[in-house]
């Protein structure tokens, strides 16, 4: 059911930015198609650039235009622009954000609550909330007032806390939104309702019947142009930190004992929490990292291409070396009763030979073994390339002899007609809801950090050269040193006859 919104001006830092016209204006945009924004809402652009307002919203047609190639209706884009405005935020003036307070007092025009949603570099977060705190305009006296703040929050858990510190002396908890746009995802919200609402799989979802999970986020993709970047970040940083330690939360938490934003927080920082700080001095048994070579992969038409490995991608940019792992696989135990003693082994990587985000639930060993050729059953709950939750039982097969055969129970999320939804949509919706339960608390970022830290500052520190995987293959052999026996296996495709045995 919809929620009320109340009136209010969503004002965009680095709405002239990649994500901004990729992303934020076109999902706005459906927003507004979908009939979702309230009819008082304004949208203030701020850029750094002087921008006429004429100019501005040419160009959010062509943010359009590109996004949606098959054309869109006339009257909500009429609607759409008719909300739009743009604010010149030029940094080498001292007054500029005294011009934007003066700017949004027209309250005809902008609602005066206010949404901020910093689409800017990380560096800028904690600069641009000053300034706003400087002209008072996070001040909740008569308006609420919210700050989304972009990914990634901090590099580690020093700079998160600091980033928090400089924050909180102008925000309260309840007004910092902080982004991790996989919990967007309509599949990844789906975990929870998989779990909960089917009462064959709850009491099932424990140490006593689960052998262990896997949480994978697997790419064809490579680090494209974003060398410099991604050489200063890794697998570990860039996926695993945030988007993955979270699926492993929604996979793993206790139920909550209501759907209300702070009852599911609540149980994902209590799972956060309880998961067993890295034993650094046995890592080569709990941690294994590789750098993708040259290969070849599959693209979109099924066909191969040739594709350069990670280090000469980074020689031709310019860097010489690197031990920045393209690929990270870590084995997590939490402590609680539930799950004591089950290995959760998460892994994410560059260049795979399919790409492929789910969480694969490997059940333990029927009491009984009647023939040999019966299997252990798997959950695989999908979220890409597709939205489904398969399960897999053993089942004769015809014939005269006694035999099984692995059979899938193929359910399928999506159907014809569903609507698809971007993860910002939602995210941009529930910011301006008031619905925090999809963002990040502080408790969830301090305690992922303090589960990735000592595994980026142990492999930092091993300068020798990490080992390499051809471009387009699947996982490591060597990545097997994880397992904690030697039934287990990585899990792949999600199709039926995959390469599961
Ligand atoms: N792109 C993605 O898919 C993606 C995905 C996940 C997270 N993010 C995060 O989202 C944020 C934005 O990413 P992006 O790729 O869109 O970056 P980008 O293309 O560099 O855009 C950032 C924009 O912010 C503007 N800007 C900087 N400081 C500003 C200020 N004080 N006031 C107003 N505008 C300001 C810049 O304007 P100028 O051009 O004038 O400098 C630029 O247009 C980053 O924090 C990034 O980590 C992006």
């Amino acid at each position: 059911m919809a929620k009320t919104i109340d009136p209010c001006t969503l004002v965009l830092f680095g709405a002239s930015g990649n994500l901004s016209r990729v992303k934020l204006m076109p999902g706005l945009f459906r927003l507004d198609a979908a009939g979702r924004l309230p009819e008082h809402m304004a949208i203030l652009s701020v850029g750094r650039s002087p921008v006429e307002r004429d100019a501005w919203l040419a160009d959010i047609k062509g943010m359009l235009d590109a996004k949606f190639k098959n054309g869109y209706d006339q009257k909500v884009f009429e609607r759409f622009v008719a909300r739009n405005h743009y604010f010149a935020n030029a940094s080498d003036d001292p007054d500029a954000y005294k011009k934007m307070a003066a700017t949004l007092t027209d309250a005809n025009t902008f609602p005066q609550n206010l949404a901020y949603f910093l689409s800017v570099r990380p560096t800028d977060f904690a600069p641009v909330v000053e300034q706003l705190s400087g002209v008072g305009l996070l001040d909740e006296s008569k308006y609420w007032r919210r700050v989304l703040i972009e990914k990634p929050f901090g590099t580690d858990l020093a700079t998160a806390q600091d980033l928090q510190a400089r924050l909180t002396k102008h925000l309260k908890e309840t007004q910092i939104y902080r982004i991790d746009h996989y919990l967007g995802k309509t599949a990844v919200q789906g975990i929870m309702l998989t779990r909960f609402a089917n009462a064959i799989f709850e009491p099932l979802w424990n140490k006593d019947h689960i052998d262990h999970v896997q949480i994978t986020n697997n790419e064809i993709l490579g680090v494209g142009e974003r060398t410099t970047f991604y050489d200063a970040t890794g697998a570990l940083r860039d996926m695993f930190q945030s988007h993955l330690l979270q699926t492993l939360a929604l996979t793993a938490m206790e139920k909550p004992k209501d759907l209300k934003p702070e009852s599911i927080r609540a149980e994902k920082i209590k799972l956060l929490q309880s998961i067993r700080p890295i034993d650094v001095k046995n890592l080569n048994k709990q941690a294994f990292r590789a750098q993708y070579a040259a290969g070849r992969v599959c693209v979109g038409d099924g066909h191969g291409e040739n594709v350069a490995g990670y280090l000469d991608e980074l020689k031709r940019d310019g860097i010489e070396s690197s031990n920045t792992e393209t690929y990270a696989a870590v084995k997590l135990f939490i402590d609680n009763p539930r799950w004591q003693g089950v290995p959760f082994y998460v892994r994410t990587a560059k260049r795979m030979h399919e790409g492929n985000v789910a969480i694969s639930v490997k059940f333990k060993k029927s009491p009984m073994q009647l023939v040999d050729s019966q299997h252990q059953n798997w959950l695989v709950i999908s979220i890409q390339p597709k939205e489904t939750v398969k399960l897999e039982i053993e089942s004769k097969i015809p014939g005269l002899d006694i035999a099984t055969r692995t059979l899938s129970i193929d359910a399928p999320q999506r159907q014809t007609g569903d609507e698809s939804i971007d993860s910002y949509e939602t995210l941009m919706l529930n910011l301006m809801e008031g619905d925090p339960s999809q963002y990040l608390h502080i408790s969830e970022v301090e305690a992922q950090w303090k589960l990735v830290d000592p595994i980026v500052k142990a492999w930092t520190a091993d300068k020798s050269a990490l080992h390499q995987y051809r471009a387009g293959d699947r996982d490591p052999k060597e990545s097997g040193v994880i397992f904690d026996a030697e039934d287990q296996f990585w899990r792949y495709s999600i199709e039926l006859g995959g390469d599961k045995h």
